[in-house]
């Protein structure tokens, strides 16, 4: 079903205390799409993507993940549905090797029923999902411990953990943020591969110019509401979006 609505998310609003960082939010996803969510700092795209994947509970509305409600769910049931998500601030098991990060979704309910495989076929796939990512296999990267890394390569290992799952929907949150340019080109491509091969993505992302490359789609938050989606041609050329970016720097 090509035209499968994989996410639906109808009137979602998060209050903290006064603050409202999700507003009324609504809108659907199709299986295949690739949708940036953008909007200045503080707009509610963390918010949005924690309350997707179960991190934070709303206040109302309602998601609702093929044709499965989901809302107020806990993290750990929506991401064996298939709903795997980075972080911002990326957290690891510094005390483990890289490719060990991947341990806990390559044990998860959800990959054993992909056929999981035995003890030491995990490390390899582990192996080679961080190798599509730049750990390359024949070098000491991928065993050194995740404490030891820097910050891009941190970014990369997340990044590798949310594929590890074999999500249907991957979201991802200032995935190139603290990124070098450099890291950023050899990612991009990746990212491109997993959606053209069917996997469903989110992006919240600061950095427009590298995200409109791949997303076709984009929301545009502001102060936790929803003011544009479209293309980004189309979001970009709104005035309500404009203004929303006025004093704040625009890359792309
Ligand atoms: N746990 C929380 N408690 C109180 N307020 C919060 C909490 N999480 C987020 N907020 C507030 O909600 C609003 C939206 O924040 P959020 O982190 O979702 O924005 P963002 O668009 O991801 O920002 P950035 O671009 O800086 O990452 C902000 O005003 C923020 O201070
Ligand atoms: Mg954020």
């Amino acid at each position: 079903m090509p035209d499968e609505i994989i996410l639906k998310v109808e009137q979602l609003t998060k209050r903290f205390g006064g603050v409202t960082a999700v507003d009324q939010i609504s809108f659907q996803l199709r299986k295949g799409e690739f949708l940036g969510v953008i909007g200045p700092n503080g707009s509610g795209k963390t918010t949005l993507i924690n309350l997707i994947s179960g991190f934070v509970k709303p206040t109302s509305g309602k998601i609702a993940y093929r044709d499965k409600d989901i809302t107020g769910k806990a993290p750990y049931t929506i991401a064996c549905l298939g709903i795997s998500r980075s972080f911002q601030m990326v957290r690891t098991f510094h005390k483990l090797p890289a490719f060990k990060n991947l341990i806990v979704p390559l044990y998860s309910p959800r990959v054993k029923k992909f056929g999981g495989g035995k003890y030491g076929e995990r490390d390899d796939i582990a192996i080679d999902l961080l190798d599509d990512l730049g750990f390359e296999r024949d070098s000491a990267v991928p065993y050194k411990m995740a404490g030891s890394l820097p910050h891009g390569y941190l970014k990369r290992l997340d990044l590798a953990r949310c594929m590890a799952l074999r999500p249907d929907l991957l979201i991802l949150d200032e995935l190139f943020s603290g990124m070098a340019m450099s890291e950023v080109a050899a990612t991009l491509p990746v990212i491109e591969k997993f959606n053209r091969e069917g996997l469903t993505i989110v992006m919240a992302e600061h950095r427009l110019k590298e995200l409109f490359r791949v997303a076709n789609r984009v929301i545009v938050l502001n102060f936790g509401q929803k003011i544009a989606d479209g293309t980004p041609k189309e979001a970009m050329n709104r005035e309500e979006v404009q203004k929303a970016y006025l004093g704040t720097e625009v890359e792309g």
